[in-house]
């Protein structure tokens, strides 16, 4: 599925982000493209889901779950990661907010997630599914958590982002923040855009379809309705509530 390289890179990346690295990243993603990321997806995922309980796995610094409550107070917001150090980050970004009472953030795995079947409205995800070992088994465990009807929606830097879109990009934040997301892209072990809706098929879901909201590929899944036949393709009916 991953190029040769990709998969030696994967095989050495670290999978959560360790301390200092999460010191560094919760830095560098305050900075105005990564918030302006995190509101474009906030309203990504208000578009599709309105209510209810949301998970954010791979939260990081927990900038998603900020955003998202800023637009909609009434979701019930988890967020979920493996790195015990970017979990301290991210309880300490909600504490500054000061909506501890309101954002639970806890450390867990994606491949074994401690949470009930049928339990979450929407599962989320920010440039985290790159980092998972398990991408199958991870994706399988968000089938099983979500109530049936509920949507996944996991979004990822690709390596091949479309010129288009990178061009917009361009226009909106430089040239040069755009070489140095090119020059990330050698260094990370990310999916090209084909291999990541590949992922879909090989999972519960059965498929997927994917989008660019910014300069994230979406990778959006929805987990089946017991005992209903749905008519159309998946396109048609994949927004229906
Ligand atoms: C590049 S950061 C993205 C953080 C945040 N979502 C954002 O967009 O700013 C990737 C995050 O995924 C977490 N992560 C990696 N593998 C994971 C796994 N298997 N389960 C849960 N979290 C994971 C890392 O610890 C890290 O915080």
């Amino acid at each position: 599925m991953l190029s040769l390289t990709r998969r030696i890179l994967k095989k050495f990346h670290p999978e959560g982000i360790p301390f200092p690295g999460t010191f560094f990243y919760n830095f560098v993603s305050k900075s105005k493209i990564f918030q302006h990321h995190y509101d474009l997806i906030s309203q990504d995922v208000l578009n599709h889901v309105t209510s209810g309980k949301v998970l954010d796995i791979g939260t990081g610094p927990g900038w998603l779950l900020l955003s998202l409550h800023k637009q909609n107070p009434h979701f019930e917001l988890v967020g979920a990661d493996i790195s015990a150090s970017m979990v301290e980050r991210a309880k300490a970004n909600i504490q500054q907010a000061d909506l501890s009472g309101q954002i639970h953030v806890e450390i867990a795995d994606a491949k074994s997630m401690p949470f009930a079947d049928d339990s979450f409205d929407a599962v989320i995800s920010t440039g985290s599914v790159h980092h998972w070992k398990d991408p199958l088994t991870s994706i399988n465990e968000i089938y099983r958590i979500l109530k049936p009807g509920g949507y996944a929606f996991l979004y990822d830097i690709v390596s091949d982002i479309p010129k288009a879109v990178l061009k917009q990009m361009a226009k909106d934040f430089g040239r040069l923040r755009m070489f140095l997301l090119w020059l990330h892209a050698f260094e990370e072990p990310f999916y090209s855009l084909d291999n990541y809706r590949l992922l879909a098929g090989q999972t519960r879901f059965k498929e997927g379809t994917t989008r660019f909201v910014g300069v994230m590929c979406c990778l959006s899944l929805r987990k089946s309705l017991p005992n209903v036949k749905l008519s159309g393709s998946w396109e048609d009916r994949k927004f229906e509530v």
